[in-house]
Parts: structure tokens; C-alpha cells; sequence
């Protein structure tokens, strides 16, 4: 499949009316919406070879995380800050933001239990995509996780084992018992079809969703030779598929090389044991219904102890690699989906960051300026001011750092010429924005 759509403008339908009926359950929203901002039209992004298209022309990530959105927006107390956190990021140009659509069974769960959703919550979540399309930001939302924030595969395994029909206590049964799956896809096919309450719009039918994808950072340890994870990939990505041919999806991988790979792939890992955790980059990503490669980028975890310097070296390395393999092996475009450098480091120094983010965004503009498969990447992550309690090591607050600022809107520039070309000095805004 080259492209995943056919690039089509989906106008919003009977706006108008909708905007009135919104305005009457939606207060505030609402009210900015009818007054301010139409809904802007949007295209779907897809997908030509290793690159991502959107309107015939290259479309490039430059992109941050802030995982927190959804939960953030159901209070009234703390919405103010999915908003600002939108007009950040338009503010430095950001084209996409990655945000879980998952919420099991934690403080304000998106499922309450197998198969029970919170409308409450689900209306948070419509919140969120009607912030990001006001400020003209695309969303790769993830839709599950591997690890226990926000429930997980262990929230899945443990709700199972509860009804009595879970097969094994191993939370690695959420990849292999046949009814946690099929609990998956009712989750799947929720969120897929779900109507968002403010604009009338299916998710599954939603530009504003950049991609979907099936996990964060997937591992299978019960089964290092790889088979169960790549069999539940081409399961569910079929299913994701069999719902929803709009839209671009991932996996979430780490992006580690598996048993399939050949030896020399093996050796770029950070060490052996990354090459047993029951991923496979290669042989995961090359599944059909998979549209584009994900890669994460975590140096301190990885390098343990090591100087600036052996990380940036080692992390040349990883990120080439993965490009390679895109052009290589995959001929998708790969997406590194988090790239982010602990500020509980031994020698932590906030300069650190600015170069390691300029080592990244450098290897994917070169690529990108070869018709190369690096597509863009992603920080992890960024919050709005007042918000340290949903810190972890790599939290900033972007308007705080002035030079990463700068660099950030340095590489959404470059970016965006390189899409518009020519156009570029016509686009409203572009010049000014970028001769700041
Ligand atoms: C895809 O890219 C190729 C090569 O870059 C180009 O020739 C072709 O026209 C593109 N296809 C579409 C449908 O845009
Ligand atoms: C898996 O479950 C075990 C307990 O059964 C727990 O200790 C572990 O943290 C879980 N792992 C993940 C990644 O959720």
C-alpha cells in the first residue's frame, strides 16, 4: 500500500448547525469555537514510500509528548492547561503531539472496567483533539501501555483473572490469551468509532489524528524468541485496519533488534540483554498493516554512567541504524517517537539537552533532506508551567528554556521549508514566524 488515503479534503459537514447544537451542551469550548476559531480544514496525513504526505507534498514531524492531556482536561481546574500546552507548541511550530487515549481503571479512567467507559472522560478525550485541530496540531495517540501507569496490560490481566476467564496471572497474558484480545478490541473498537460530542466527527474519521498506535514500548519477556508479540501485532493492527483505513497507525516500539534480526543488527542494541525482551524492530515493523517504524531515544538508561560525549556517539549510531532499516528493509518512514535525556544524571546539565536535541534534529534533517526515512522526532516531554507533580526525569517547560526553545523552532522551520519549497515565502505567517 503506498498511500494510506487518498489525500482528500474532508470538509466539515453542516458546521454550522453543528456549532450551534455544540454551544448549547459545551459551554466555554463551545462558546470559543462559534466566535473565534471555525474548525479549520484538515487533511489526512499519509504516506508515500518512506515519507509522510499530506496535501501531495513531504510532511515532517517535529513533535513533543505530553502524555497527560486527556486526564488533565476532565477537571475544570486543570483544562487550562491542555490549552496552553497546544499554544506552546504552535508557538514553536510543532506539528504533532503524542498523547495516550488509554486511561484503565485509574483515577479518571477512560474504562472503568472490561468494556465500560466513563463518558465523562471520553468527553475529555474530544476536548483534547478539538484543542490540538484549533491550534493546527496533528495527534498520534497511543492505546495502550505496557507498563502500570494508566492501568496497562496488567490492569487488563488482573480485570480477566477477576472474571474468571484470564488464563495465567502473567501480565504477558495480555498478549496471549484469546479473551484479554478480544477485551482489547472492544476497547479498540470503542475508541475507533467513537463520536466526538463537540465536533460530531468518528475518531476513525478524524484528520487531526495523525496515526494511532497499539502500545507504548511493547515487550514480551515471557517469549524472547519474539513469535507471541509479532503474532499480537498483526492481529490487532489487522483489526485497527478493518475499522479504520484513514488513518496511519505504529506500533510504539522501542525500537531494539530481535532475534530475527541478523547479528550485526543485534550489535547495536545497547547490550544483549535488550535483544530478549520479545520485540523485534525489524521483523515487528515490517508487518503490513504497520504504516511507519517507531523509535525511542533514552541514552542515560542505556549508556549507564557513561559522558555526554560516549551518548551522543552511541546514539549516532542508533539513529542511523533505524533510518537504514527504513530505507533498507521497511521502506516506511520512521518516527522517533521519544527522545529525552534525565536531568537525575550524575553530570546533569540543562546545555546537555540542547545537545542532544540538536544531534537528533540534525540526523533527521539530513535525512529528510535526502528523501530519507527519518520523518521526524518527538520530546519527551513537555508540561505547562505549574504542573512538576506530572514530572518524571525528563519533564521542561518549554517557554522556561530559552535555547531549547530556539533550536526547537530552528528545526520547525527548516522542516517547513523544506515541505513548501517554493510556497514557502507565500504562506501567511511563515516569514515573520521565522525571522524571529
Ligand atoms: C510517491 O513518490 C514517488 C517518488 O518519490 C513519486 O514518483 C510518486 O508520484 C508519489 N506517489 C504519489 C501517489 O504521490
Ligand atoms: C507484571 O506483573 C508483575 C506482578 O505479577 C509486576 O511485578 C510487574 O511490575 C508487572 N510488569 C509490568 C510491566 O506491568
Amino acid at each position: 500500500m503506498m498511500l494510506a488515503n487518498n489525500g482528500a479534503l474532508y470538509p466539515v459537514l453542516g458546521l454550522a448547525s453543528c456549532v450551534a447544537l455544540v454551544y448549547m451542551s459545551f459551554g466555554d469550548l463551545a462558546l470559543d469555537l462559534s466566535t473565534h476559531a471555525r474548525e479549520p480544514e484538515m487533511s489526512f496525513v499519509g504516506r508515500n514510500g518512506t515519507r509522510f504526505t499530506m496535501d501531495g507534498k513531504a510532511f515532517y514531524v517535529n513533535g513533543w509528548n505530553s502524555y497527560w492531556l486527556m486526564d488533565q482536561a476532565v477537571e475544570e481546574i486543570s483544562r487550562p492547561r491542555v490549552k496552553a500546552m497546544f499554544q506552546a507548541g504552535a508557538k514553536m511550530g510543532l506539528t504533532v503531539c503524542r498523547t495516550w487515549a488509554f486511561n484503565d481503571g485509574g483515577y479518571n479512567a477512560l474504562q472503568v472496567s472490561l468494556g465500560h467507559f466513563d463518558e465523562h472522560v471520553f468527553q475529555a478525550l474530544d476536548r483534547v483533539i478539538v484543542e490540538a485541530k484549533r491550534h493546527g496540531i496533528r495527534l498520534l495517540l497511543s492505546l495502550a501501555n505496557n507498563l502500570e501507569a494508566y492501568g496497562g496490560k496488567t490492569q487488563y490481566v488482573k480485570w480477566a483473572w477477576e472474571e474468571g476467564i484470564g488464563l495465567s496471572s502473567s501480565n504477558d497474558s495480555f498478549f496471549f490469551d484469546p479473551s484479554i484480545r478480544s477485551h482489547f478490541k472492544t476497547y479498540l473498537k470503542t475508541v475507533l468509532t467513537r463520536k466526538n460530542r463537540l465536533n460530531g466527527i468518528q475518531y476513525k474519521d478524524e484528520p487531526t489524528i495523525f496515526a494511532w498506535e497499539l502500545m507504548n514500548e511493547p515487550r514480551c519477556m515471557s517469549d524472547p524468541s519474539g513469535d507471541t508479540l509479532q503474532d499480537w501485532i498483526e492481529e490487532l493492527a489487522a483489526y485497527v485496519k478493518s475499522i479504520d483505513k484513514n488513518h496511519l497507525l505504529t506500533v510504539g516500539l522501542e525500537g531494539f533488534y530481535g532475534p530475527a534480526s541478523s547479528p550485526e543488527k543485534l550489535k547495536v542494541n545497547p547490550g544483549q540483554w535488550f535483544g530478549t525482551l520479545g520485540s523485534d524492530f525489524i521483523r515487528n515493523s515490517k508487518v503490513s498493516d504497520i504504516d511507519f517504524a517507531s523509535v525511542h531515544i533514552y541514552p542515560d538508561q542505556w549508556q549507564v554512567g557513561a559522558g555526554l560525549e560516549e551518548k551522543m556517539k552511541y546514539i549516532s549510531g542508533w539513529l542511523t541504524s533505524h533510518i537504514e532499516d527504513g530505507e533498507e528493509e521497511l521502506k516506511k518512514p520512521v518516527l522517533f517517537t521519544e527522545f529525552g535525556l534525565s536531568d537525575k544524571s550524575r553530570d546533569f546539565d540543562h546545555a546537555h539537552r540542547d545537545v542532544f536535541y540538536e544531534s537528533i534534529f540534525d540526523v533527521v534533517y539530513e535525512s529528510a533532506r535526502r528523501g530519507g526515512a527519518g520523518a521526524g522526532a518527538l520530546v519527551w516531554q513537555f508540561m505547562a508551567a505549574g504542573m512538576q507533580e506530572y514530572s518524571d526525569d525528563f519533564g521542561i517547560v518549554p517557554e522556561e528554556r530559552s535555547s531549547m526553545y530556539r533550536l526547537i523552532k530552528k528545526q520547525s522551520c527548516r522542516l517547513m521549508r523544506l515541505s513548501h519549497g517554493r510556497d514557502w515565502m507565500k504562506r501567511r505567517d511563515s516569514e515573520t514566524f521565522c525571522a524571529e
